[in-house]
């Protein structure tokens, strides 16, 4: 969230549910300043959390520090009509993302069959399934604790049109060979190396929405090129349906989404 504060200045922050999660790269104080404001402009946030790190390691985490108001660390987090109870120092979720998720929720068709791979904590599944009642969702995660909270919020929003998996994405999408209608690929620092469980887990015609992050300007046309000549190597053809930049990750990096739609070959 970017706002104004009462003295003028931006105070930017991620929320989750009533714990704002602060940025200190421009704080010279730790964040206290920043926090005392954002706690006392805004009655219904309880904790500010500082990030202590950057995201890393394959279950793209990343250290939380206490800072101000209440100490704990578990949100309670509400999108689209769903609720999600997690501790964001051991899974990675992303508030900015809620748009991205809005706008597929959209596409999605009643009845057709998605695989989200890199489910996280179930952001996309869980909200996918409770807009499409009719649409099976299946949901793989490696990191064991996110893959726990998302069967979690399956129960509490009520969605048994979720399966959640627990694995590697290369490993499990062996299981769901020629299932899936649309696939999700959240996750922008290497979707690219999972071309193949794409094809493996396609119905003859497929859906993908390919997160990817690189340099703004050649990003697109770079993607692009390798996906066309992954999927000709594989006998698919791939046909570009739409593509944006999802949010700035630097002064010259980006991460874009591309839908793209898939045709495999007649076998
Ligand atoms: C950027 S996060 C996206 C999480 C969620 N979809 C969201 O939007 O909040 C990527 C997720 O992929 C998981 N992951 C990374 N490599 C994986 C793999 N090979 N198979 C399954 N999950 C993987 C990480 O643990 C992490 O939870």
């Amino acid at each position: 969230m970017r706002d104004t504060g009462m003295d003028g200045r931006p105070t930017h922050y991620d929320l989750l549910g009533t714990t704002a999660i602060i940025d200190l790269k421009n704080e010279k104080d730790g964040g206290m300043g920043l926090a005392r404001r954002i706690l006392g402009e805004n009655p219904r946030i309880r904790t500010v959390l500082a990030k202590a790190g950057p995201v890393s390691g394959v279950y793209r985490t990343r250290k939380l520090k206490y800072l101000l108001g209440e100490k704990r660390y578990i949100v309670e987090y509400k999108e689209n009509g769903c609720a999600f109870v997690f501790d964001p120092r051991r899974a990675f979720f992303s508030p900015r993302l809620s748009f991205e998720r809005s706008r597929i929720i959209r596409l999605v068709r009643d009845g057709e069959r998605v695989i989200v791979m890199f489910a996280g904590v179930g952001p996309f599944a869980i909200t996918i399934a409770k807009a499409h009642k009719n649409a099976e969702v299946v949901g793989i995660e490696k990191n064991p604790y996110a893959c726990r909270r998302m069967v979690d919020s399956i129960k509490l929003n009520r969605t048994a049109n979720v399966k959640a998996v627990q694995g590697d994405v290369k490993r499990v999408s062996r299981k769901y060979a020629g299932f899936a209608d649309r696939i999700i690929m959240p996750l922008p620092w290497s979707s690219l190396e999972f071309l193949d469980s794409v094809v493996e887990v396609a119905k003859p015609r497929a859906t993908v929405h390919l997160y990817v992050f690189g340099a703004t300007d050649t990003v697109l046309r770079d993607s692009w090129k390798l996906i066309t000549e992954h999927m000709k190597k594989r006998g698919c053809t791939a046909r570009r349906l739409f593509s944006r930049i999802v949010r700035p990750y630097s002064a010259r990096e980006s991460e874009i989404v591309i839908d793209f739609a898939i045709r495999k070959a007649e076998s």
